[in-house]
């Protein structure tokens, strides 16, 4: 990615991992971007806006029929972003991915943005080594999205695997440079 990213959205979808993206936001704040964060109804089960609204200093955007968002979320976020960072990505987000999805403000975004999407996967290790999870990647690379992880390393089931999140640095430190 490049130096000249400054205002990214970050996805964030239902994965247990989603309780790092506050330190992803934090991460992209300190090198100078403005993030807005937009978030599934499933993740919001896994990380509480209230961090991320007060970490990226702005509401999260959560739905598309969200009564605060006046304007058309989905496109105007899409217009807005220099980048959109979708962190952590589950199974089942890149499954959507790989459709052409629409039905959530996050998949109607991404479908809509005309800039650089990078996708960071978090997942269990046999969901991650699906036949249909490699298809859907290999789709979304074809998209030009770029694939960032996962890694091998401790799983939230406690056994180790491929499927881990990269580490909030590691991904701020791969949109700047
Ligand atoms: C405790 C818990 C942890 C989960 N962690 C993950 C995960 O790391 N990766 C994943 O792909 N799905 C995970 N799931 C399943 C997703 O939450 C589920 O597929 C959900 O529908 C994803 O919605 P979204 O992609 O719209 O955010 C988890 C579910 C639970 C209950």
């Amino acid at each position: 990615m490049a130096k000249s990213v400054r205002r990214v959205v970050l996805g964030v979808t239902g994965s247990i991992a989603a309780y790092k993206a506050p330190l992803i936001v934090r991460g992209l704040v300190k090198k100078g971007a403005e993030v807005r964060c937009v978030l599934t109804p499933s993740a919001e089960r896994f990380v509480a806006t209230l961090s991320l609204a007060t970490v990226s200093k702005h509401p999260v955007a959560l739905g598309m029929d969200d009564s605060a968002l006046w304007e058309m979320a989905h496109l105007s976020l899409a217009s807005w972003a220099d980048l959109v960072l979708i962190a952590p990505a589950t199974a089942d987000f890149v499954a959507r991915l790989a459709q052409g999805r629409a039905q959530g403000l996050l998949d109607a975004l991404v479908l809509s943005t005309k800039s650089p999407v990078v996708v960071c996967p978090a997942m269990d290790a046999e969901m991650w080594e699906h036949p249909a999870t490699k298809a859907n990647i290999s789709r979304i690379k074809e998209f030009g999205y770029c694939v960032l992880g996962p890694e091998k390393g401790e799983l939230a089931s406690g056994k180790i695997g491929r499927g881990r999140l990269v580490e909030p640095d590691e991904i701020v430190r791969s949109v700047f440079t």
